[in-house]
C-alpha cells in the first residue's frame, strides 16, 4: 500500500511535466514503435530512410528498450534535446547522401620500413592490462559515479604517456547536460597543424536492465574497453618512437555512445561549426573479439568508401591479415558522427556484424569472454598506427 502511494507522488509530477524531445531514427523501425509501444509519438520531417519524430521525455526509456532488446539494434536512432537540433542532424544526413564520398583526398601507402618496424611494437599485454583496469569498473554509465571516474582514469593514462611533451594536451571536455566528461588527447602538428587526424572510440558502457541502467554492472571490456585500449597502445608506441607529426592528431575516448552518440555528437558537430579541417577520422570500437577467420571488417555504411579503401590498402601493406566488409545497417557508433557532419570516417570492426560478440551490454561482456587475451585488439593498434602515420605525407 505504501509503495503504491511513493510510486504515485513519484508519476505524477512526471506527468503533469512531461516534455517533448525528437528522434530520428531508421523508417524500418517506425511499425516496431506503433505496434509495440503504446505511446504517442507525431512524424515531423523525413529523409531518405529516417524519419524525425516527437515523442515525450517519459517514453524515451521505452523506446531505448525496444531499440536495444525487441529490435536487435537494426534501426538506428538518435535522441536530439531540440527540434531544431534534430532537424539539422535530419537535413545533413540528406545532405551527406548526396555528396558521399568526395571528401577523402587520397594518400599514398608508401610500405615504409620504419613503420613496418615501429608496428612490431605493439603490446598485448598493455592491451590487457588497459582493458582489465577498465572493465573493473562496476559500470562506465554516463551517469553514473564509476562512469565519471572511468573517464578521468583515461585522461589521467594518457596524461601519464605524454608529460614530457610540450607539444601534447590532454583535456576533458565538459558536456553539460551530463557529467561524464570526453577526453581529446591532442599531438600539435608541426608543419600543417590545422589539419586534422582524429582517432577514437567511446569510454563509456552499458549494462543490461530496463530501468536505472546506471545502476547495472557493464564491465564493457569489448564494448568498449578494448577500443580504448587499443588507442591507448597506439599513443604509447607514438611516443617511445618520439614521433611528432606534421599534422595535428586528436585522440579522443567519447563519453555517452551508448545513450545515442551523445559526446561525439557534440564534439563533431563543435568541429564543424569552427569549420576545422578534419582530414580523416578512424572509429575504435569493439576489436576484441574474433567472430571468425578474418581479423578485420571495415563497415561499409555511415563511412567514407575512398578512405575504406585505403584502410584496406594500410592491411595489406602493414597488417597483413585476412579482412572483409561489413555492414551495421543503422549509425551503430561514433563514426556516424563525424559521417554526419560531413568528414570521412572508417569503423574497423572486429567481426561481421552478425558474428559480433553477443555478451555486449551485459555483465557478461569481460575480458574472458573474448579468449582472456588482447590479440585479436593487436591487429587494430597496428592499424591505427600506419594510419596516423601514413596520413602525414
Ligand atoms: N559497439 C556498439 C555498436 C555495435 C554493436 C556495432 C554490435 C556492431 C555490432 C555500440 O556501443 C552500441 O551499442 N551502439 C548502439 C547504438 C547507439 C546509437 C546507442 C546499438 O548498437 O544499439
Ligand atoms: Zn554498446
Amino acid at each position: 500500500m505504501m509503495k503504491k502511494w511513493i510510486l504515485l507522488t513519484l508519476i505524477i509530477p512526471t506527468l503533469a511535466f512531461a516534455e517533448k524531445k525528437w528522434i530520428t531514427i531508421g523508417k524500418d523501425a517506425i511499425p516496431a514503435i506503433r505496434e509495440l509501444l503504446n505511446i504517442s509519438y507525431e512524424n515531423i520531417d523525413s529523409a531518405d530512410d529516417i524519419e524525425l519524430i516527437e515523442v515525450n521525455d517519459k517514453d524515451l526509456e521505452l523506446i531505448s528498450h525496444l531499440m536495444h532488446h525487441k529490435f536487435k539494434r537494426c534501426g538506428g536512432y538518435i535522441f536530439h534535446d531540440t527540434k531544431s537540433e534534430a532537424l539539422e542532424t535530419l537535413h545533413s544526413t540528406e545532405r551527406r547522401s548526396i555528396a558521399k564520398n568526395f571528401k577523402f583526398k587520397g594518400y599514398e601507402v608508401t610500405d615504409d620500413e620504419r613503420i613496418h618496424q615501429i608496428l612490431t611494437q605493439v603490446s598485448e599485454k598493455r592491451i590487457r592490462e588497459t582493458i582489465t583496469k577498465l572493465s573493473s569498473y562496476h559500470n562506465r554509465h554516463y551517469q553514473s559515479k564509476t562512469g565519471v571516474e572511468a573517464l578521468n582514469w583515461i585522461k589521467q593514462k594518457w596524461s601519464g604517456l605524454t608529460a614530457h611533451r610540450s607539444d601534447v594536451k590532454v583535456e576533458a571536455i565538459d558536456h553539460k547536460k551530463w557529467k561524464q566528461n570526453s577526453i581529446i588527447l591532442t599531438i600539435e602538428g608541426s608543419e600543417n597543424p590545422e589539419e586534422i587526424i582524429v582517432i577514437g572510440g567511446h569510454g563509456d558502457s552499458i549494462g543490461s536492465g530496463f530501468w536505472n541502467r546506471k545502476k547495472s554492472k557493464a564491465p564493457g571490456a569489448d564494448d568498449n574497453a578494448s577500443g580504448i585500449a587499443t588507442i591507448t597502445e597506439i599513443i604509447k608506441v607514438l611516443m617511445d618512437n618520439s614521433f611528432s607529426p606534421k599534422k595535428t592528431i586528436k585522440f579522443m575516448a567519447y563519453s555517452a555512445e551508448e545513450v545515442g552518440l551523445k559526446g561525439s555528437a557534440e564534439i563533431a558537430k563543435k568541429m564543424r561549426n569552427e569549420k576545422r579541417d578534419v582530414i580523416g577520422v578512424v572509429q575504435f570500437d569493439m576489436t576484441n573479439y574474433k567472430g571468425d577467420d578474418f581479423n578485420i571488417y571495415l563497415i561499409n555504411d555511415h563511412t567514407n568508401s575512398e578512405q575504406n579503401e585505403f584502410m584496406a590498402q594500410l592491411i595489406d601493406t602493414y597488417v597483413k591479415v585476412p579482412w572483409g566488409y561489413s555492414k551495421c545497417g543503422y549509425a551503430c557508433s561514433d563514426h556516424a558522427s563525424w559521417t554526419s557532419n560531413g568528414y570521412p570516417a572508417s569503423f574497423p570492426f572486429e567481426a561481421t556484424f552478425d558474428g559480433a560478440n553477443k555478451k555486449i551490454h551485459s555483465e557478461r561482456d569481460t575480458i574472458e569472454h573474448s579468449r582472456g587475451t588482447a590479440e585479436h585488439a593487436v591487429n587494430f593498434a597496428k592499424l591505427g598506427l600506419a594510419f596516423a602515420m601514413e596520413m602525414q605525407i
